[in-house]
Parts: C-alpha cells; sequence; structure tokens
C-alpha cells in the first residue's frame, strides 16, 4: 500500500495564554505559514478551553487553513459532572481534533486506560479526531518495559473502535520522560515504538487500519530535531509542547515537517 499519510503537526498549548495571547499567536502564526503548505501537511492548535470561541471566529473570519484542536474533553454529552466539557460543545466550535490521554492527565488528573478509552469513544461519535497519547516513564523504560507499556495502552485505548475508525485516528507517541525536558528520543527509538504500535494496529484491526492511522512522536520537539524524526517511516508529524507557545519556532517545525 502507497505512503498516503499526510503529516499532522499539532501545537498543544497546554495551561498557557489567554484569550487574547491566544489570538496575537494564531495570528501571527497563519502570517508565517505559506497557504500551499497546507497542500502538504496538515496544522492543528490546541488552545485552553476558553480560548477556543475566539479563535474559531478568526479562523472562520479569516479562511485560515490551521485545525482548531481541544486538549481535553469529558465522554459523556451531558450531565452532572462539574467543571467538565461535552464533546459536543466542542463540536459546535468546530473542533476538528482532541488530544486524550495526554501523560499529563493520566498522571495528574488520574485518567484510566478505560477513560481514555471512553474519550476516544465519544470524540469519534461527535465527528472529531482523537489524538491518542501513549508512553513511559523513565523507570519503565530502564525496566525494559516501553512495548509492553505503550501497547497496552494502545490496546486498551482502542478496545471495541471500529476499523476504520481506527484508521482515521492520530496515536501521539509520547515518552514522559522527554515531555517538556529538553530530552528527546533518539530518531531510531522512536521510529521503533512508532512502528511497534503500527504494528500493533495492524494486527488489531487490519492492513488497512494500520496503514492509515497516523503516529505523531511528541517529546521536546524543536525546529533543531524535526528534520531527523520526521525522515523516519513510521513517525507522521509531532506533538509540540513548549516550541509551540512560539510562532516563529512551531512555524520553522511545521514547514520542516511538510517537507
Ligand atoms: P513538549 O510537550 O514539546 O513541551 O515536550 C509535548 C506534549 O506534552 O505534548
Amino acid at each position: 500500500m502507497p505512503d498516503v499519510r499526510t503529516p499532522l503537526i499539532s501545537g498543544n498549548w497546554k495551561m498557557n495564554l489567554d484569550h487574547f495571547e491566544a489570538l496575537r499567536n494564531l495570528q501571527k502564526l497563519a502570517w508565517l505559514l505559506p497557504k500551499d503548505i497546507y497542500q502538504r501537511s496538515d496544522v492543528s492548535i490546541h488552545p485552553p478551553f476558553t480560548d477556543i470561541r475566539t479563535l474559531q471566529t478568526s479562523i472562520e473570519a479569516d479562511r485560515m487553513d490551521i485545525l482548531l484542536g481541544a486538549q481535553h474533553c469529558h465522554h459523556e454529552v451531558t450531565g452532572a459532572f462539574t467543571g467538565e466539557v461535552s464533546p459536543v460543545f466542542l463540536q459546535k466550535l468546530d473542533v476538528k481534533l482532541v488530544i486524550c490521554g495526554h501523560s499529563e492527565r493520566r498522571d495528574i488528573f488520574g485518567e484510566t486506560d478505560e477513560m481514555v478509552n471512553a474519550k476516544v469513544k465519544a470524540i469519534l461519535k461527535h465527528n472529531m479526531t482523537p489524538i491518542m497519547c501513549v508512553g513511559e516513564s523513565l523507570a519503565e523504560r530502564e525496566a525494559g518495559e516501553t512495548e509492553a507499556k505503550v501497547l497496552g495502552q494502545v490496546v486498551n485505548g482502542l478496545q471495541g473502535v471500529k476499523k476504520a475508525e481506527v484508521g482515521s485516528m492520530v496515536i501521539a507517541y509520547e515518552p514522559i520522560w522527554a515531555i517538556g525536558t529538553g530530552k528527546t528520543a533518539t530518531a531510531d527509538d522512536a521510529q521503533q515504538v512508532c512502528a511497534s504500535i503500527r504494528a500493533a494496529v495492524t494486527a488489531s484491526f487490519g492492513a488497512d487500519a494500520g496503514a492509515s492511522v497516523r503516529i505523531q512522536y511528541g517529546g521536546s520537539v524543536k525546529p533543531g530535531t524535526t528534520e531527523e524524526l520526521m525522515a523516519q517511516p513510521d513517525i507522521d508529524g509531532a506533538l509540540v509542547g513548549g516550541a509551540s507557545l512560539d510562532p516563529d519556532d512551531f512555524s520553522q517545525i511545521v514547514k520542516i515537517a511538510a517537507g
């Protein structure tokens, strides 16, 4: 099967930038990215919830090709879940991609594989694309448990998801020890884990799903590390945290990744 996967470069802004700052950031990014970049890549930004409405208006008014994303959502549509945000609300705001199972949510807010699986299904049900994050801690890596941990998260997170839906998804491999630390997995190590993720998807959901699921690498991606990571056959994009807060750096990363 020919390689038809379009790279996806996503900026995870985490709990940074109020809606005024976010708007400035988006507009600078849109200005820095040439129009033809979107023929070779998809670009998404994932601001805090309170910024989404403002950015939606700007994306729509200026006909930007940047895709609006969210960092999280609840799996239920409505109800007594104080502080949570429904996937329906995100869909109404033209959100296209939702990150779920980020290691910060797993570690700090106690999200389990089962919760991540419920979110994946809810996001798909509302016609958005999940970016399901998986990754091992430093202790797990040093104990030789990287694949067991990561593939376990993949299998559990995709439980009961239809083959065609899995093929439309994004899985982000984010070694926890590389997030926000300035340490990046070597391109060879990242490729090896991403290839194993693709093999696990193929084994459970068939060759088509394995060939079309997009796998991102995330963890201290910077302009200087992008080219080598993106040259790997099973790495289809990047989930960028810190460097996505600077439109100059992020646009550089997008340009390198788009090729
Ligand atoms: P980082 O974050 O690029 O700052 O390491 C990546 C992420 O957490 O998605």
